[in-house]
């Protein structure tokens, strides 16, 4: 038997039909928000993503899907969606002549060669949204506020948003001198990828999932304390936004985020019981111009949607996920056969979830059926009462029965579901 790549899973059943729920509830609340759907390749020029999210990271270092194509060229499997919206930004010059704020969102799979475990996935399902053309502290507060209210609209409650700011240039360069300098003391001390975090990306030393609980890096030098003075007050006037939008937001210096394009603010929607990512953002000012574009400042974020359905999962009871449609047409003869097809197709076009025998099941394998299928009304079509024109309607929980005429029975369903 060939079986799935190791990573991935088949989207079935439970878990098909949240994602479904999210997609559509998505496309709603960008439309609200009046974003734009936007649609890039799966896989890119792996310069893309060299250059995009730094030839440092782990996702580029360790993680990445790389590949020759029959060209020749070098190809990567986009490990995130951010570096991809941006190319096509500057590509399509998406850009030119505009003062309004460019939005974007996309929802697509992206592919990051991790240790698989639960939640984690080599293939993985984003949903993000990228906003172009604005620097105003107002639209990072709005953003980080579509993601809040998407989640919670999703039922989700356990989390809260962490925040926090990477300051500007001379912020960084400073409070890098100085945790270099606190550290290196104590390189002994901690983790073998810290080690090397160290020459390369000190920063992320502080997020680093093994160090951290470790005393060292508890007491090391905090971003807060080098911030400039224009930095300090862009975060404070974020965090003002964040107060009237009421988000339930605390600011966590730890999170410095695993790309790295980022500047100013970034922040996680961090799970309070299982303290898991469901999302992550922030603003990314040198991006656009870091990849070939003119100086557009961005912000944005992605959500984990596959840690979005194991979330709902949790809190959805057993029965809000099992199916449920509204009516199931019943049918043995020719004679019923012809009626129901025709009917069933009038109940979809009037928006009712219908299904049919189609399968020449037994009268009573179609009841079996329409119970597995959580049917709420049977339609049982019967030669004798066709001849009259009359068919049976029966609520299912209820059992009762309703005998109408059939050019009836659409409204009727219309007015009872
Ligand atoms: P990220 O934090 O790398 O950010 O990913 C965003 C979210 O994707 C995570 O919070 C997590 O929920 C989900 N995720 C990441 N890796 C996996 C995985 N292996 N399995 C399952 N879920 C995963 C970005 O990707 C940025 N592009 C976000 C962004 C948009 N920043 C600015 N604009």
């Amino acid at each position: 038997m060939i079986t799935k790549p190791k990573g991935t899973y088949d989207l079935l059943d439970i878990d098909a039909r949240i994602y479904t729920y999210i997609s559509n509830l998505a496309e709603e609340f960008m439309h609200n928000y009046n974003i734009d759907y936007i649609r890039t390749p799966i896989f890119e020029a792996s310069e893309l993503f060299h250059r995009g999210i730094g030839g440092t990271t782990d996702i580029v270092t360790k993680e990445t899907y790389d590949f020759k194509d029959r060209g020749d060229r070098q190809i990567t499997l986009r490990p995130e969606g951010t570096a991809g919206v941006v190319r096509s930004v500057i590509e399509n010059k998406l850009y030119g002549n505009r003062n309004d704020v460019l939005k974007y969102y996309y929802m697509g799979t992206m592919y990051r060669y991790e240790r698989p475990q639960k939640g984690r996935f080599r293939e993985l399902t984003q949903i993000g949204v990228e906003a172009f053309n604005s620097n105003e502290p107002m639209i990072d507060a709005e953003i980080i506020s579509l993601g809040y209210y998407f989640i919670k609209s999703l039922g989700i409650e356990d989390f809260t948003v962490q925040i926090n700011t990477l300051g500007d240039e001379t912020s960084r360069t400073d409070y890098t001198k100085a945790l270099k300098d606190y550290l290196k003391p104590h390189l002994e001390g901690l983790c073998e990828d810290c080690k090397s975090r160290f020459q390369t990306n000190p920063l992320r030393i502080l997020d680093c999932k093994v160090d951290k609980d470790n005393e060292i890096l508890k007491k090391a030098p905090r971003i807060s304390a080098f911030l400039t003075k224009d930095a300090k007050e862009r975060f404070d006037k974020v965090k003002e936004y964040l107060n009237i939008l009421d988000i339930d937001y605390s600011v966590n210096e730890n999170i410095v985020r695993g790309l790295d394009y980022y500047d100013h603010n970034v922040w996680e929607y961090v799970t309070d019981t299982e303290k898991v990512a469901i999302g992550g953002g922030g603003r990314y000012n040198s991006l656009v111009e870091n990849l070939g574009g003119p100086s557009l400042p961005a912000v944005g974020f992605g959500l984990g949607v596959d840690r979005l359905i194991l979330e709902i999962k949790k809190i959805l009871p057993e029965k809000a996920l099992t199916k449920q449609i509204d009516a199931y047409v019943m049918c043995v003869n020719e004679e019923e056969k012809m009626h129901a097809v025709s009917l069933v197709q009038d109940l979809r076009l009037n928006n009712i979830q219908a299904e049919i025998n189609s399968n020449n099941l037994s009268l009573k394998s179609q009841f079996k059926t329409a119970d597995t299928l959580g049917a709420k009304y049977l339609i049982i079509l019967n030669s004798d009462d066709l001849q009259k024109g009359i068919i049976t309607v029966k609520e299912n929980s209820t059992k009762e029965e309703f005998k109408l005429d059939e050019s009836e029975v659409v409204d009727w369903l219309i007015g009872n579901l």
